[in-house]
C-alpha cells in the first residue's frame, strides 16, 4: 500500500500528502474497502456518499479492481451520491448517473435500489420535494457512515457554491437545486464540449448531511487545486468557501492531496 510523504494536522484535519496522485487514489480506495468492511461486520451494513468528477475515477477503479478480485462485495452497501446536473437524462453520457453506471455501479454487485442518485427529470414543480425526500433517505439509511468528496476550484463541495450566507445558515444548508457558479461552468466545458452545452443548474446534497457523515475523505490533486485546499483548511471559515466549512468537523475529516494541490499550505 503506498504511504502519504508528509502527514500532519491542520486546525484539526488530517492531512496526508503523495508524491503521485495515484498513490492518493490507491491509499483512499484501500481506506473505503476498510470502512465497508469494518462496517458490515459490526453493523451488517454501510451507507457512503459518493462522488464525481475526474478525481474520484482511479479511486473506482481500484475498487472495481478488488470486487474482481473477491475481495469486495458491494451486495450491502448503499450508496448516495453528491450531485447531479438539472435539468438532466440519466442516459445522457454527462449525467452523473451514467458517470456513476459507467466506473462502479455496472462493474459491481451493488444492488440497484441500493445506488441513490438525484434525479435531473423531475418536473421542476416537484424539485423541492424530491430534494427534501433525498435527505430524508440519508437520515432513513441511518446516515451516512462515509463520505468521499472532491473539491472545485472555487472550493465547491458537490455543488454547494461560494456564497455570502451567514455561517450558520451555510452550515444547515439542506440538498436543494442550484446555479453553477461561473467557474464551475468554465470547468464543465472540458466534458460537454462548448460553454453553451452546460448546465446552468445542478440539484446538490446539502453542506448539512454532508457534514453529518461519520467520515470525510477529501481528495484534491494538482496545483490548479492548490488555492482552494489551502483557503479551505487554513483559511477562514466562510460559505464563500465551502471547502473551508469542513473546518467545523475536522476531527471527521482526511484530506488526500499531491504536492501540487498541497503547496499553498503554509507549515
Ligand atoms: C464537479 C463536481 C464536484 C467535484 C468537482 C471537482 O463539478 N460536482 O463534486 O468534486 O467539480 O471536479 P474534478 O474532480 O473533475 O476536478
Amino acid at each position: 500500500m503506498p504511504q502519504s510523504t508528509h502527514r500532519f494536522s491542520v486546525n484539526g484535519a488530517r492531512v496526508e500528502i503523495f508524491e503521485r496522485s495515484s498513490d492518493a487514489s490507491e491509499f483512499a480506495a484501500d481506506q473505503i474497502r476498510g470502512l465497508i468492511q469494518s462496517c458490515l461486520t459490526t453493523r451488517g451494513k454501510v451507507v457512503l456518499g459518493l462522488a464525481t468528477g475526474s478525481t474520484p475515477e482511479p479511486v473506482y477503479a481500484r475498487l472495481v479492481e478488488a470486487h474482481q478480485a473477491g475481495s469486495l462485495s458491494f451486495e450491502k452497501v448503499t450508496t448516495f451520491n453528491l450531485d447531479e446536473y438539472y435539468p438532466m437524462s440519466p442516459l445522457d453520457p454527462q449525467s452523473y448517473r451514467s458517470y456513476m453506471h459507467r466506473h462502479l455501479f455496472a462493474k459491481v454487485d451493488i444492488p440497484p435500489h441500493q445506488a441513490h442518485l438525484l434525479d435531473g427529470t423531475v418536473p421542476e414543480a416537484f424539485v423541492n420535494d424530491h430534494t427534501a425526500q433525498f435527505d430524508q433517505w440519508i437520515k432513513a439509511g441511518g446516515g451516512l457512515d462515509f463520505q468521499l468528496l472532491g473539491l472545485g476550484r472555487n472550493g465547491h463541495i458537490g455543488f454547494n457554491e461560494p456564497s455570502n450566507l451567514p455561517i450558520e445558515q451555510a452550515l444547515k444548508l439542506s440538498t436543494r437545486i442550484v446555479e453553477l457558479h461561473p467557474m464551475t461552468i468554465a470547468d464543465a466545458v472540458k466534458d460537454f464540449g462548448s460553454e453553451a452545452l452546460v448546465p446552468r443548474r445542478a440539484l446538490t446534497m446539502g453542506v448539512a448531511s454532508i457534514l453529518e457523515a461519520r467520515s470525510i475523505l477529501i481528495l484534491a490533486f494538482g496545483e490548479r487545486k492548490a488555492s482552494a485546499v489551502a483557503r479551505s483548511l487554513q483559511g477562514p471559515i466562510t460559505a464563500e468557501v465551502p471547502g473551508s466549512l469542513l473546518q467545523t468537523v475536522a476531527g471527521q475529516v482526511t484530506w488526500l492531496l499531491d504536492t501540487g494541490s498541497a503547496s499553498q499550505i503554509l507549515r
